[in-house]
C-alpha cells in the first residue's frame, strides 16, 4: 500500500539536505520503496509551523492532496494573523479589537499597505491622495446604464471594477512600484463611489458625486443616501459604525476571495482585473454572500418560536439548510469581529431609536439557543462576521442586495495589499495546482457509425 508515514524529528535530528542546523524537519517514509525523505519545517512569528514541500514532487514523485486547502499554506504573508482556536485576529500585529475601537478605516488601509501605523504627516498625505482619486471617469458611468435596473449590485461591481482596467493604461505596469502605489490608491478611493453608484442606479436615482470635505465613511453614506433635491445630514454615529464595519472587513488572511486575487495576480494580470475576480468569489453565500443570506434566513424564521424548527433543519444532513452566519473554516471560537459588530448593532439601533428591532432580538435569541446546542458546540460553530453585520446594515437603510457590496468595499484594501505583497515577493511565480486524475484510462476514438 502506498502508505507514507511522517515523524517529526526533534531538535536532535540530522539537518535536512541543504538545511541549516537550527531548522526543524520532518522525515517522510515511503513504505512502498522504503525510501526516506527529509523536508524542512518553517516557523513563522505566530501560528502552526509549515512543512516546506516545494520539492516533494521532484524528489518523491508524489503530489499532496488537499481539496479546500484544509491543511495548506499557499503563501508567506506579514499582513494578517488569525488564531482560529483562540478567536484572535491581528493586522500587522495589532489586535482587531484595538483597531476597530481606536483607529479609523483609512489609517487601517495605510497599515495594511505599509506595515506600520502612519505618523501625522504620512496619514495626511495618504488621505489627501485617496481624496484625489475618488471620482470616476465619466465614460465609466456609461457602463452602469448597460445593466438592467434590477441587476444585483454585485453583478454590477464585478463588471465595473473589472472595467477600470480599460481606463488606467498609465498605471498598469505591475512591476513599477509607482504604478502599483497609484493602483492601490485608486482601488481604495474608487470602491465607495462605484458601490454607491451601483445602488443609485438600482433605484433610478442620480449619482451623487464624491465630496472631499467629508471623511471616507461619511462621503460614502452621502453618495449612498443624499439626493440633489435637498441637503443630507450624515449622522456621526452611523458614519462611525460604517467606518468600523469597513475596518472589520478589511482583511482576513487567505480566505477564498483573497486566494482568488492572489491566483489571478500570479499570472501578472492587472490589479483591477484581480480585484474583480475577488469580488466574484466573495459573492458566494458560503463566503461574503452570507451577510445577505443571514437576513433572508432571519426574515424566513420570522419569530422566536420558529427557531427550534430551523435549528433542527440546520442539523439535518438531508436538509441543505445551514445556519447562515454560523461556522467558519478557521475560527473554532467566537469570531472577534462578530463580537465587535454585536456591540455596534446595539449602538446603531440605539442611535436610530429601534432598540427593540425584532430581527436583532431574533438574531440574539438564535445565537443563544445555537450556542447551547451540542451540535453547534461539538463542531465549534460560532457566529461569524456575517451574523450581525446584516442587522446593522439593514437598520442603517441599506437594502440586502448591498450587504455583500459593503463587504467587498471593506475587503478591497485587503485584496490589494495581499496583491502587492505577492507581486513584490522575491519568489513570486504563477500559481498552478495539480490534481489527482480519476477519469478514464487511455481509450481510442469510436466513429459515430460504430457507436451503440
Ligand atoms: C466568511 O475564510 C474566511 O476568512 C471567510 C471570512 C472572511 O472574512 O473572509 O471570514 C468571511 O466567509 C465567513 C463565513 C460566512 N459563511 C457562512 O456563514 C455560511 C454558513 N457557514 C457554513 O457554510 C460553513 O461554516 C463555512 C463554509 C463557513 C465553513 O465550512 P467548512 O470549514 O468547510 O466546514 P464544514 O462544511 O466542513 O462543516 C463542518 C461541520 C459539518 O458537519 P459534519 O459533517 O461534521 O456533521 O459543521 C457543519 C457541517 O455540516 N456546519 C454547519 C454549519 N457550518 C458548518 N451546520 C449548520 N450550519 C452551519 N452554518
Amino acid at each position: 500500500m502506498d502508505e507514507i508515514s511522517a515523524k517529526t524529528a526533534g531538535k536532535t535530528g540530522t539537518t535536512p539536505k541543504g538545511g541549516d542546523g537550527d531548522k526543524n524537519y520532518v522525515t517522510l517514509v515511503d513504505h512502498t520503496s522504503g525510501k526516506q525523505y527529509d523536508f524542512p519545517v518553517l516557523t513563522g512569528t505566530h501560528g502552526p509551523k509549515v512543512i516546506d514541500i516545494q520539492q516533494l514532487y521532484r524528489r518523491t514523485g508524489y503530489f499532496t492532496f488537499d481539496p479546500g486547502f484544509m491543511s495548506t499554506a499557499n503563501c508567506e504573508s506579514d499582513i494578517t494573523f488569525i488564531d482560529g482556536e483562540k478567536g484572535v485576529l491581528m493586522h500587522r500585529g495589532y489586535p482587531i479589537e484595538e483597531l476597530a475601537t481606536q483607529s479609523h478605516f483609512l489609517e487601517v488601509c495605510y497599515l495594511l499597505l505599509h506595515d506600520d501605523l502612519p505618523n501625522q504627516k504620512e496619514l495626511q498625505n495618504f488621505e489627501h491622495s485617496i481624496k484625489m482619486h475618488t471620482m470616476l471617469n465619466e465614460q465609466l458611468l456609461k457602463f452602469y446604464r448597460g445593466f438592467r435596473e434590477d441587476a444585483h449590485p454585485m453583478a454590477i461591481m464585478v463588471g465595473v471594477v473589472g472595467a477600470l482596467s480599460a481606463f488606467f493604461h498609465d498605471s498598469m505596469d505591475i512591476w513599477d512600484p509607482h504604478h502599483r502605489l497609484v493602483a492601490t490608491h485608486r482601488v481604495i478611493a474608487k470602491m465607495p463611489t462605484m458601490a454607491a453608484y451601483a445602488y443609485k442606479y438600482s433605484i433610478g436615482q442620480p449619482f451623487i458625486y464624491p465630496r472631499n470635505d467629508l471623511d471616507y465613511a461619511s462621503n460614502f453614506l452621502n453618495m449612498m443616501f443624499a439626493v440633489p433635491a435637498e441637503p443630507y445630514y450624515v449622522s456621526p454615529v452611523l458614519a462611525r459604525a460604517m467606518d468600523r464595519i469597513l475596518i472589520l472587513h478589511a482583511d482576513h488572511e487567505q480566505n477564498a476571495s483573497t486566494a482568488t486575487v492572489r491566483i489571478a495576480g500570479s499570472s501578472a494580470a492587472n490589479p483591477f482585473a484581480c480585484i474583480a475576480a475577488g469580488i466574484a468569489s466573495l459573492w458566494g453565500p458560503a463566503h461574503g454572500g452570507a451577510n445577505e443570506a443571514v437576513l433572508n434566513m432571519l426574515e424566513h424564521i420570522g419569530s422566536v418560536d420558529r427557531i427550534p424548527e430551523f435549528i433542527a433543519r440546520a442539523k439535518d444532513k438531508d436538509d441543505p439548510f445551514r445556519l447562515m452566519g454560523f461556522g467558519h473554516r478557521v475560527y473554532k471560537n467566537y469570531d472577534p469581529r462578530a463580537a465587535v459588530l454585536r456591540q455596534s448593532a446595539h449602538d446603531v439601533l440605539d442611535e436610530l431609536g429601534i432598540r427593540e428591532d425584532p430581527l436583532f432580538k431574533l438574531a440574539m435569541e438564535l445565537e443563544r439557543i445555537a450556542l447551547e446546542d451540542e451540535y453547534f458546540v461539538d463542531r465549534k460553530l460560532f457566529p461569524n462576521v456575517d451574523f450581525y453585520s446584516g442587522v446593522i446594515l439593514r437598520a442603517m437603510g441599506f437594502p440586502k442586495s448591498m450587504f455583500t457590496v459593503l463587504f467587498a468595499l471593506g475587503r478591497s484594501v485587503g485584496w490589494i495589499s495581499q496583491w502587492v505583497e505577492m507581486i513584490q515577493s522575491p519568489d513570486h511565480r504563477i500559481s498552478r495546482p495539480r490534481q489527482l486524475y480519476t477519469g478514464h484510462a487511455r481509450r481510442h476514438y469510436v466513429p459515430l457509425e460504430e457507436r451503440d
